[in-house]
């Protein structure tokens, strides 16, 4: 049984006698490759009207009809070595298979972005996001570890979705009530990687612990404030004092006199 994972359906010949209720014969060519592209399969198919009548497999190196006219067909076409199409595996399917594998194998890392779907009302139970990206090709693993060990439990996925440009993104989500300390990871295998990637989730500052955070910082940086002007007033009086004799005797005489107010005020 062969795998015809990459199927390269090229189209080499096609006749057209197309008109409003007229008849359509088509050809087509195509080369069905195993993933490694090494096993490689030449089908030509004739159509009439969109129905296949007769196919040549290089597999088997014979032709099949499936029609009445088909089957006759293939009888003739079989009797005569000359009529295999056998070639072609060369001539063109190991042909575009040397100009084009390094685009058909090529391997892209998917992009991984991990992400909380969680809002405050619905705790305790915590819901994660972990999407892959643009990668190429089909076929990853991705798992959830809490310390290091696969979790199965609350575990749902989509489907390897294909973008319809030859890459594919892929989601899974992680239901769980979060514990404080925990190390909750996103594992993700593919072929273009060496070694499994690990997304470890960091979440965000509890809402108390950041209020109270934010409140400390304002306290601080109240605090800082009242100390430098404190400090530059000191400084602008000493300097006042010293530079001019004349000027501290004033200041002296308000202040005692602003004593004076204070004491009134404070009885
Ligand atoms: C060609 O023949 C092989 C061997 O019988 C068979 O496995 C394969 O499915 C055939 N391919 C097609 C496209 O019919
Ligand atoms: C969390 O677990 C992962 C997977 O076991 C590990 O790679 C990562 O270093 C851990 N992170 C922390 C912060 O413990
Ligand atoms: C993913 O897991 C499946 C089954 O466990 C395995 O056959 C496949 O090789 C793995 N793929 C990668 C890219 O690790």
């Amino acid at each position: 049984m062969k795998l015809c994972a990459l199927n390269l359906c090229l189209l080499l010949a096609s006749f057209t006698f197309k008109a409003v209720d007229g008849y359509y014969k088509q050809i087509l060519s195509q080369c069905h490759y195993t993933r490694d592209l090494v096993n490689i399969e030449f089908i030509q198919s004739l159509y009439f009207n969109m129905a296949e009548y007769l196919r040549y497999n290089s597999t088997t190196d014979r032709y099949t009809g499936f029609t009445v006219y088909g089957a006759r067909l293939a009888e003739s076409l079989n009797l005569n070595p000359k009529n295999n199409l056998y070639s072609n595996l060369d001539n063109f399917c190991r042909f575009y298979r040397d100009r084009y594998s390094s685009n058909v194998l090529k391997k892209v890392k998917p992009d991984v972005v991990l992400r909380s779907l969680t809002s405050e009302s619905d705790l305790p139970v915590a819901k994660l996001m972990c999407s892959l990206y643009d990668y190429h090709p089909k076929g990853v693993n991705v798992t959830w570890l809490r310390h290091g060990m696969v979790l199965k439990e609350g575990v749902s996925s989509t489907e390897e979705l294909s973008d319809g440009d030859w890459y594919y993104q892929f989601h899974t989500f992680l239901e769980y009530t979060p514990r404080p300390g925990e190390n909750i990871s996103c594992m993700v295998k593919h072929e273009s990687l060496t070694q499994p990637l690990i997304y470890t989730w960091d979440p965000p500052f509890p809402v108390d612990k950041r209020n109270k955070l934010i409140i400390g910082i304002f306290f601080l940086i109240l605090g800082i404030v009242l100390a430098v002007s404190g400090c530059l007033y000191y400084l602008l009086r000493s300097k006042k004092s010293t530079t001019s004799e004349t000027n501290s005797e004033a200041s002296n005489l308000s202040e005692t006199t602003m004593h004076v107010y204070m004491n009134t005020n404070n009885k």
